[in-house]
């Protein structure tokens, strides 16, 4: 089983990629051969500074070896380092339905989000199958808002498969339910654009004061409460074993328990949780000729892999 996933290096990463994308993943490459890339072609769809634009990168790579990415097992890279995907997005485009690209939220969501209407942004879709197909990927996790790009994924590869024959496996999307939308401080889902998320990495003391921002309703501490409803809890439950999950739940049920309480344990368990992934951060960020030499390998084994398929892509439609 070949997985594949990506990641824009548009800002700090946060909860909401972690258990929707990255946790998904990185427990996926016990399994078969993974591929995560940093997909800094798409991050120019809303990036236009390249300084940030590097240091964003770094930073991804930094954060998924931090987070358990075993480099013997899973390529890393940046997808600037296999070229070949944009050629095969050209392929890709030809065999690709206005129709289906109108139909993205992702692109809609963007232009209400004032990101000027470009046509790489409108592209976006085509080139995140070119990546997605160009290895071959069998599975791809992902938390919800990235199904209906892998669903596109899928009637593409199928379209091009019927008219110039089979050259593409049909890919799979893997959604967590229980992480699909990851909640935000605001109650919507966490996302880089909405400022309300909770960074991996952040400094301590703003994380907790992010957390005790989390918008909850106005019930007084007596009275008692539904912990499917909070979004305290629903971050809380991620990082809870189940007996600690029921045990809070419970408490909610009882009444006498405040929101702040709740929060302070959720921030409890957030630094407990990432401390040794931030130790092995800072190991990493103070070796960047090692982690250098971990994209490059990567890169290399995802465009041997690339290039053959793509090679299979141009004979298919006559380039050669
Ligand atoms: P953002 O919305 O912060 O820009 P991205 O679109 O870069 O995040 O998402 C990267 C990955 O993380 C995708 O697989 C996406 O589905 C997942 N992801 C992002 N936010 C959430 C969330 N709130 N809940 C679940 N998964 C998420
Ligand atoms: N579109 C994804 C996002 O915004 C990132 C991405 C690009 C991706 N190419 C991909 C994810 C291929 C999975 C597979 O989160």
């Amino acid at each position: 089983m070949r997985v594949l996933s990506g990641i824009q290096p548009s800002g700090k990463l946060h909860l909401g990629n972690y258990f929707g994308m990255m946790k998904p993943a990185l427990e996926l490459q016990e399994r078969g051969e993974a591929f995560l890339f940093i997909a800094n072609y798409h991050a120019l769809t809303t990036v236009h500074d390249a300084a940030a634009l590097r240091a964003a990168t770094w930073d991804v790579a930094l954060d998924f070896l931090a987070c358990g990415l075993d480099p013997d097992r899973t390529a890393l890279y940046r997808q600037s380092d296999v070229p070949e995907v944009c050629e095969l997005a050209w392929l890709l485009s030809v065999v690709t339905p206005m129709g289906l690209l109108e139909r993205c939220h992702s692109y809609k969501d963007k232009l209400a989000k004032g990101v000027p209407a470009s046509h790489g942004l409108f592209a976006y879709p085509v080139l995140m199958a070119a990546d997605i197909l160009a290895v071959q990927a069998d599975v791809v996790p992902v938390g919800r808002d990235q199904k209906q790009h892998v669903e596109v994924t899928r009637d593409i590869a199928m379209k091009f498969n019927r008219e110039f024959g089979e050259v593409f496996r049909i890919p799979e999307p893997m959604i967590r339910e229980e992480a699909a939308v990851i909640p935000g401080l605001d109650g919507q889902k966490m996302s880089k654009s909405y400022g309300n998320t909770i960074e991996l990495f952040g400094d301590p003391a703003e994380t907790r004061r992010r957390i005790m921002r989390i918008v909850t309703d106005s019930r007084p501490v007596e009275e008692p409460k539904d912990p499917e409803r909070c979004n305290v809890f629903a971050l809380y439950r991620l990082l809870a074993t189940d007996e600690e999950r029921e045990a809070m739940a419970a408490r909610y049920r009882a009444g006498g328990l405040g929101y702040a309480t709740v929060k302070q344990a959720l921030a409890d368990k957030l630094a407990a949780w990432f401390a040794p992934m931030r130790r092995r951060r800072e190991e990493l960020a103070a070796r960047p000729d090692q982690v250098e030499a971990i994209l490059r390998r990567g890169a290399e084994r995802a465009r041997a892999i690339a290039r053959a398929t793509l090679a299979a892509a141009r004979r298919a439609v006559g380039l050669e």
